[in-house]
């Protein structure tokens, strides 16, 4: 399906269509993780009578209380507003056919070979394939490698008798939002949308304008499984890039970031932030989605999998920076307290999933004396864990920054040191502490990018 809706008429004729506008239908979310909590709090918000499936029980719990299971800005607020009116949620699968529209906003990883998982999916799709109705919605959001629509999901909705785009319309709408900011961009960010047919495009396209202020961009749903993967596989290549201008600078003693900031004034130049590795559960695994539907083909992607290579090596370099700091005020790896600033894999959540932390306290945790902070996550990857940083730091021969959280970034520094063993290294991953007063405090300062020597 490509263009605009010469078939507006018809579509006008679709009781949904009404429905939809008049906020009298009702929508239940399958899977209420990180896009699917926030998208049907919104819905909530909008008016709209939402139903969260999940079968994590916990989950549910939590959200029928008003109480968010993760920390997403403003999501708090927003439960407490809509949970228990027009949102509630469930571990019971049976409100799938007492809906009009039904999200499904499940996990796809990939498996230990890198190949796509679409396990989760395709039981989400078997459950909701169970209940589904004549003239219901369906709307897909989680990524999906290509193809999968077709070859996936298309046959298991259809083992409940009903044909897609015939018996029930179909959309693949993949969620752009980044975490952290998930709630201001799923209200603000272009969307996607990917119908089997223009009727399901339109129908999707009226509800998604009650959602985003942002354009509403309808082509096939080939087509829209290809763009969600670019944007991804963009960002991975482009970090990939500022890793190895980063590991360039270090040898040749210059600050990658000041050179980044000031190429980045090019109005041509977009470089991303060097850092210990990518994380998070979709920037690791789409490029493999791609990756993987290639080599299928015979096609090998040469410069995607260098990249993951690149962003996946980010861990090994982190222990490499942590070792030659050590070496530079003649202490050993072996002997030493090192802390470890962050678990999350990003700034300000609580996000643990793919993070880079875990991979450097697997390799510290054998040689070193391994301690760790985070603010917002309670899991740790061994060591001795706590979310009182003054505890944690006290006496470290090495503190590595590994999230950008804004409490590193205003933490008091001088004092952070004043607590070290003396003499001690920062080794700052993410550049979010000042090299010249890390110095004047008494310690010795190593960042990604910054001069190896
Ligand atoms: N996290 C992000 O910021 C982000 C951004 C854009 C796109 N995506 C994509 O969106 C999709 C969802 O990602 P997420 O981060 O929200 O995942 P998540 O793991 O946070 O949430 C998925 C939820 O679905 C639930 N679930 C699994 N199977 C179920 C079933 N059969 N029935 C009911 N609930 C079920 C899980 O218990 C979980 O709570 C993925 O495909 C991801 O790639 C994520």
């Amino acid at each position: 399906m490509k263009g605009g809706f010469p078939l507006e008429v018809e579509l006008e004729q679709i009781e949904l269509k009404k429905k939809i506008h008049e906020k009298r239908s009702k929508i239940c979310v399958v899977g209420l993780g990180y896009v699917g909590l926030p998208m049907a709090a919104i819905l909530a918000k909008r008016g709209y009578n939402v139903t969260g499936i999940d079968i994590n029980e916990k989950i549910v719990e939590k959200i029928n209380q008003g109480i968010s299971p993760i920390n997403e800005n403003g999501l708090d607020a927003l439960l407490k507003e809509v949970a228990g009116r027009n949102l509630t949620a469930t571990a019971r699968p049976e409100a799938v056919s007492d809906s009009d529209i039904i999200f499904i906003i499940v996990q796809t990883p990939i498996d230990k070979d890198k190949k796509p998982d679409l396990s989760i999916l395709k039981t989400a799709c078997e459950t909701v394939s169970r209940y589904l109705k004549k003239g219901q919605l369906v709307i897909l959001e989680s990524t999906i490698p290509p193809g999968t629509m077709n070859d996936v999901i298309i046959p298991i909705l259809e083992r409940s008798g009903l044909c897609a785009g015939e018996d029930f319309y179909l959309v693949y709408s993949p969620e752009r939002a980044i975490p952290t900011r998930t709630l201001e961009e799923i209200v603000k960010n272009s969307r996607i949308i990917g119908g089997i047919d223009e009727k399901s495009a339109g129908l999707a396209k009226e509800l998604y304008s009650c959602v985003t202020s942002g354009e509403l961009l309808t082509e096939d749903i080939q087509t829209a499984e290809i763009i969600k993967l670019i944007e991804n596989t963009y960002r991975d290549v482009n970090i990939a890039l500022a890793n190895e201008i980063a590991l360039f600078c270090e040898k040749k003693g210059i600050d990658a970031a000041k050179a980044i900031e000031i190429a980045n004034r090019h109005p041509r130049v977009n470089i991303h932030a060097p850092g210990p590795g990518v994380g998070g559960h979709c920037i690791p695994k789409d490029p493999y989605f791609l990756i993987h539907e290639a080599e299928e083909m015979g096609l090998h992607l040469r410069l995607i999998r260098t990249s993951r290579e690149i962003n996946e090596s980010m861990p090994g370099h982190v222990i490499e920076l942590i070792q030659h700091a050590l070496k530079s005020i003649n202490k050993d790896i072996k002997d030493s307290k090192i802390s470890i600033l962050g678990i999350a894999y990003k700034g300000n959540t609580d996000d643990v999933r793919k993070t880079p932390s875990k991979e450097v306290i697997k390799k510290l945790m054998p040689i070193s004396d391994v301690f760790s902070h985070d603010p917002y996550v309670s899991k740790d990857f061994g060591g001795k864990f706590s979310n009182d940083l003054e505890e944690v730091v006290s006496d470290s021969d090495c503190i590595v920054v590994m999230t950008d959280h804004d409490e590193y970034k205003d933490a008091d520094m001088k004092k952070i040191i004043k607590g070290l063993k003396k003499p001690c290294v920062i080794v700052d991953s993410r550049r979010v502490i000042d090299p010249e007063m890390t110095q004047d405090a008494g310690a010795k300062y190593f960042g990604i990018g910054y001069q190896f020597q």
